[in-house]
């Protein structure tokens, strides 16, 4: 599918292409351990160089598409993903980080994550969009639940942390009920 730069509109955030400019900001999110023992990577050590490498692997690859998350003010605060499509099976799995701590809990990330579900099931003719949260992350598991998803499943012990282990929890929503949430 070939990529133009996009720009989506949310109710309270607008999505577009991430590029090299915002970078270094990504980075100052990945080395803040309060955002990142939610993340299913640990970037702490991560330099520019990586990053960048990074960012061009998605850019060139088929089966992601990642986003930038701007605010009302076009503060960038996060970005949001939608990673290894699987086109035959029309499925893909969803992430996210707002990185300044500052900006949860105010809506942000429901926006988003409902803009992207739309573009995911309108442009993309996505079925299913899956992701995998932590026990420990209540406010992404309120989140998501405020977007539709449904928690399918739990990996027991899949994740360790903090000297435990954790569950991990498998949450899925399909097109149809994307489509009956947000018409
Ligand atoms: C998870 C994340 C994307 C959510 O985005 P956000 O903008 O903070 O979320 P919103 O403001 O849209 O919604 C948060 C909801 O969680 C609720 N919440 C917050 N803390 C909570 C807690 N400890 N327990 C239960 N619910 C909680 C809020 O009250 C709100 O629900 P409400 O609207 O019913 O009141 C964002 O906080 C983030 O990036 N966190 C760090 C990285 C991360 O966890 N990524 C996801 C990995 S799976």
């Amino acid at each position: 599918m070939a990529r133009a730069w996009k720009i989506l509109e949310g109710k309270k955030v607008k999505l577009r292409d991430l590029c090299e400019e915002d970078l270094p900001r990504c980075l100052v999110w990945l080395r803040d351990r309060g955002v990142t023992k939610y993340l299913d990577f640990d970037l702490i050590n991560i330099g520019l160089v990586q990053e960048t490498r990074w960012l061009k692997t998605m850019q060139s690859s088929p089966n992601d598409y990642i986003f930038a998350i701007e605010k009302e003010n076009g503060k960038h605060i996060g970005n949001i993903g939608l990673h290894r499509i699987n086109w035959r099976d029309k499925n893909c799995m969803l992430g996210i980080i707002i990185g300044d701590i500052e900006d949860w809990n105010k809506g942000y990330g429901t926006d988003a994550i409902k803009t992207i579900l739309k573009y995911a099931v309108e442009k993309l003719r996505l079925h299913k969009i899956n992701l995998h949260v932590y026990e420990y992350n209540p406010r992404a598991i309120r989140t998501y639940e405020k977007c539709g998803f449904k928690k399918e499943g739990l990996l027991r012990e899949g994740h360790y942390y903090n000297e435990k282990y954790w569950d991990v929890i498998v949450m899925g929503i399909l097109d149809r009920d994307i489509k009956m949430l947000y018409d």
